[in-house]
């Protein structure tokens, strides 16, 4: 069986929503400190609507896919339905990615947290702190 499935191919060799969104309403980056890989997720929201969305990844293959496949999913999406997509939704909708790239995923899935994060933040609106742990400490990104 091949490491990679053709899904992952196929995001990591026409990733989409690659980019930078100017006057983003929210902005979340997040880095693996093991792999050194960087993950940068710009949101527009419109009525808690992810209208547009995108991404800049500095990283592996599996990234970048990770990072294509997940920003498809939460855009068009309310905010909350955002802050529900996991890692392993995004592993599935790839057709699964190889164990020790499953951190992979996981950079999508807290650089969207992070940018939602980011929105509240801006616009003040009250969140539960349980919603996104901190990242720094968190055991994801640091297994
Ligand atoms: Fe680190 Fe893929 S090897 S994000």
């Amino acid at each position: 069986m091949a490491l990679y499935s053709e899904k992952v191919m196929d995001h990591f060799t026409h990733p989409r929503n690659v980019g930078v969104i100017e006057n983003a309403d929210g902005i979340g980056e997040v880095g693996n400190a093991k792999c050194g890989d960087i993950m940068k997720i710009y949101l527009k929201i419109e009525n808690e609507i992810i209208v547009d969305v995108k991404f800049e990844t500095f990283g592996c293959g599996s990234a970048i896919a990770s990072s294509s496949m997940a920003t498809e999913m939460i855009k068009g999406k309310s905010i909350h339905e955002a802050l529900q997509l996991s890692n392993r939704a995004v592993a599935e909708a790839l057709d699964g990615l190889p164990a020790h790239k499953l951190h992979c995923s996981v950079l999508a899935e807290e650089a969207i947290k992070n940018a939602l994060k980011d929105y509240y933040d801006r616009n003040n609106i009250p969140y539960d702190k349980k919603l996104f742990p901190d990242c720094a400490n968190c055991a994801h990104c640091h297994e």
